[in-house]
């Protein structure tokens, strides 16, 4: 048995008491000749382990290079030095792998996350991207945590799809055919019946229609899983891979729907304050001294922790689209031209006119629902107003959109007719179309863009780097 170590997160929540223990990890720095900063992942912290002048032939400690990885056993003591309350008294030290310092790419110094995604392969290894991927494990696990305890079904739909009903983004093509010379049809277009599922196919942009297939007979179901838009946005927002999760629920009206969201949301960011609070203190520390070198306009008035904690012991504010739009058409920066998109009834907000509400208006997350009807899915339920339709997008600070989500069209003339409307093939979505057959219900649901979740609670800033491997255009390294 090789597997003999303790984590060294484990270990430094242990009393020292001269037990002897097994640590492996990669080394951080060595420093006068004797003290080790061993790191294994399972907490930013270090461990330090003392290799006794004298104890350890010179070719050895030649060896002990940053990342260098290591085993060590020793004894655990109080520890003589400032800033930890034990360390490793090493007896045996034995290099489980070198690493050539010259060559390593990640020096002991600041780099930019400009660069580190260039590296995104070694990444993991700098202290933020530790306390990053630490925080996005335990956020994937609260969102199961959270539905389970509420008795969802944990639904698995399909990555690829025949449907493009959605209307979500531009969808990335599956196919087995030959691109350079495809089969032809008669009338000279590329024959999708040769292809492998006999039709064309694309990778999914949201599990949503599927889910709701779940809900008319499970209840309450949610997806969780990647998904995929081949939209040209180079932005700090957007990947083309990313992951979505997707609750759909029956019998649920709007605002059902909305005290869902909510809920989720507060429960999401309590659980990460529970469980990965040194983590969130150093990306605190880490994203203050990031804002110290902006002009302070740009700065945000909250540090990372103080914004969750607002968040999480305040409503989130909740207005109606026109309601939205009025008060664009009142603010400052409308009036002074400072938008660069236009503001009227009808248009798709922009992440401005988003930032706007949220961060200037009323300083916290936002529910903005009942948007145009012309501009939303065809599947959303039609309000009597036959403008609006039951919609809802949570906005949330510094992030801007958050949660898509909506009360679903249950009555079968309604959603036909609104198909017809938007050249929506209801032949294809026949089986969708079965749910408000045989026994339709009022359901409503919503989909959080999971790395954007990991964006608010970190403090990221881009995207890129709260997902391992980001894919956006021009780029799928890794
Ligand atoms: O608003 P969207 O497009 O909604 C849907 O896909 C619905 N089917 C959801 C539902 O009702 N079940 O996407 C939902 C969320 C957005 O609010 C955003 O957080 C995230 O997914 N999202 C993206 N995240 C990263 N990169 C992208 N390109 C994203 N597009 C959407
Ligand atoms: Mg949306």
């Amino acid at each position: 048995m090789f597997n003999n170590r303790v984590k060294i997160k484990q270990l430094l929540a242990q009393e020292p008491k001269e037990q002897e223990v097994t640590v492996m990890g990669w080394i951080k720095s060595f420093r006068n000749n004797q003290f080790i900063a061993l790191n294994d992942g399972s907490t930013n912290a270090n461990i330090q382990v003392v290799a006794a002048l004298g104890k350890f032939e010179e070719s050895l400690l030649k060896r002990f290079t940053i990342s260098a990885a290591l085993k060590v056993k020793g004894i655990v003591v109080p520890s003589q030095g400032k800033g930890q309350k034990l360390e490793l008294k090493a007896t045996e030290i034995e290099v489980l792998g070198d690493s050539d310092a010259e060559k390593y790419p990640l020096q002991p110094k600041k780099h930019s996350m400009e660069f580190l995604r260039e590296i995104a392969h070694l990444r993991f290894r700098t202290n933020t991207f530790g306390a990053v991927f630490r925080i996005r494990h335990s956020l994937a696990f609260a969102v199961h945590k959270f539905f389970n305890e509420k008795g969802f079904v944990y639904l698995h739909t399909p990555i690829i799809t025949a449907s493009d009903a959605e209307g979500a983004g531009e969808m990335f093509r599956v196919t087995t055919l030959p691109f350079d010379n495809p089969p032809r049809n008669d009338k000279g277009d590329t024959d999708f019946k040769e292809d492998f599922f006999g039709k064309s196919t694309n990778l999914t942009v949201s599990g949503q229609l599927e889910g709701e297939l779940g809900a008319t007979a499970l209840g309450d179901i949610y997806t969780f899983g990647p998904t995929f838009r081949a939209e040209n946005s180079n932005t700090p927002r957007h990947l083309a891979e990313f992951w979505m999760i997707e609750p759909e629920m029956a019998f649920y009206d709007l605002e059902d729907n909305m005290n869902l969201a909510e809920e989720f949301i507060k429960y999401l960011i309590k659980y990460v304050f529970e469980h990965n609070r040194e983590d969130l203190d150093f990306l605190a520390q880490r994203l203050a001294e990031e804002e110290k070198q902006l002009p302070q306009d740009k700065r945000s008035e909250m540090g990372l922790i103080e914004k969750l904690d607002f968040v999480l012991n305040n409503s989130f504010e909740r207005i109606t689209y026109t309601e939205a739009i009025e008060i664009l058409l009142q603010s400052n920066p409308y009036k002074k031209k400072k938008f660069q998109y236009e503001v009227k009834w009808g248009i798709d907000m922009q992440s401005e006119h988003e930032r706007y509400l949220v961060e200037k208006h009323f300083k916290k997350p936002v529910i903005v629902t009942n948007y145009p009807a012309a501009i939303k899915a065809f599947y959303m339920r039609q309000n009597d107003d036959g403008k609006t339709v039951a919609a809802m997008d949570i906005l949330a600070p510094g992030i801007g959109e958050i949660v898509g989500g909506s009360q679903r069209e249950e009555r079968l003339d309604r959603l036909e007719a609104r198909m017809k409307e938007m050249h929506v093939p209801a032949e294809e979505l026949y089986w969708y179309l079965d749910t408000r057959r045989y026994g339709t219900v009022p359901h409503s649901g919503f989909g959080l863009g999971f790395e954007r979740m990991v964006q608010f609670v970190t403090g990221m800033s881009n995207i890129r780097d709260v997902i391992p491997f980001p894919r956006t255009p021009k780029n799928a390294e890794f």
